[in-house]
């Protein structure tokens, strides 16, 4: 099936023309790094992702001569990996941030509400932290911190929910994502609410902030004066963070914004792509 890639034309219309070398930083299934190799024949195109299994199956998609070189990696760490490639510099740099859908299909990953899987939801399955220690080793006032801040529950809720996990843990261990929504539904917690929750604990497993926050310290080392960094997210927190980091960047003269607005997608791509209704596009080029 073919996966509509978010806000395609905007991100396209967003590459300077000559750009020589581009970073995608969230390649998942190469969807957008596809269309800006055929569109920018001239470039080297390097994506990075922290899912194996998502490299592996685009690398099944792509052309053996295509132009696009593929990192295991983090997004956060674009200098490291920029070095031990002898890139020096980049001329347009892309994150979609989150979870690809595949995410979601893939019952054994834990990710779903949906599916009954082992409480994992790790991005890179070679990291130790995961959702299943998440549940059963933070303190109650760290889970309800996670509920919170990533989940935006009030206190109360927060605490009620924490306190009754630890409260099953101490009884039993709770091995599935199925496991958990029943606890959740002990609380009150119906499908949609579980769905946040769910993603509170994956943003904590991944670190996603933290992941995020970095990247935005680093991209300047790397990237070209007159090239832009171009970030796409669907989490208010997430969006929050780039906004404000922008308007630092721009403020300090070093960087101008592309656009006054951030961009959103059209009500015709959200019919067409239910994943792009909560997608928010902010685009910067350095001076
Ligand atoms: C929304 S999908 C990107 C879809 C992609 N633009 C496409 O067209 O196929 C987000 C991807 O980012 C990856 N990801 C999440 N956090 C990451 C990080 N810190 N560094 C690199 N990749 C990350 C996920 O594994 C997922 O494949």
């Amino acid at each position: 099936m073919y996966h509509q890639p978010v806000l395609l034309k905007e991100t396209l219309e967003s590459i300077p023309s000559d750009a020589k070398v581009i970073i995608d930083g969230t390649f998942g299934h190469g969807w957008h790094s596809m269309a800006i190799a055929e569109q920018f024949p001239q470039a080297k195109i390097f994506g990075i992702d922290r899912d194996q299994a998502m490299i592996s199956k685009a690398q099944e998609r792509l052309w053996p001569d295509s132009n696009i070189a593929i990192w295991h990696g983090s997004y956060a760490d674009i200098m490291s990996l920029c070095k031990s490639t002898w890139i020096q510099w980049v001329d347009y740099i892309l994150l979609d941030i989150g979870v690809n859908m595949d995410h979601f299909k893939d019952g054994s990953r834990g990710f779903s509400v949906h599916e009954d899987a082992p409480l994992d939801m790790r991005f890179d399955m070679s990291q130790d932290l995961t959702a299943d220690q998440i549940i059963h080793n933070e303190s109650i006032d760290k889970l309800s911190a996670i509920f919170q801040r990533y989940a935006d529950f009030a206190p109360d809720k927060a605490n009620e929910l924490a306190q009754t996990i630890a409260k099953e843990r101490k009884q039993h261990s709770i091995q599935t994502t199925g496991e958990l929504r029943t606890i959740l539904g002990l609380c009150g917690l119906g499908k949609k609410a579980s769905t946040v929750i769910f993603q509170a604990i994956r943003i904590a497993v991944n670190q996603e902030l933290k992941q995020l926050e970095d990247f935005l310290q680093s991209f300047d080392d790397v990237l070209n004066p007159w090239g832009r960094c171009a970030i796409m997210s669907y989490h208010s927190i997430e969006d929050r963070l780039v906004k404000q980091s922008f308007k630092n960047k721009v403020a300090s003269e070093n960087y101008i914004a592309i656009h006054k607005k951030a961009i959103k997608p059209s009500w015709q791509e959200v019919q067409q792509n239910r994943a792009a209704r909560s997608a928010v596009l902010r685009i910067i080029e350095k001076k």
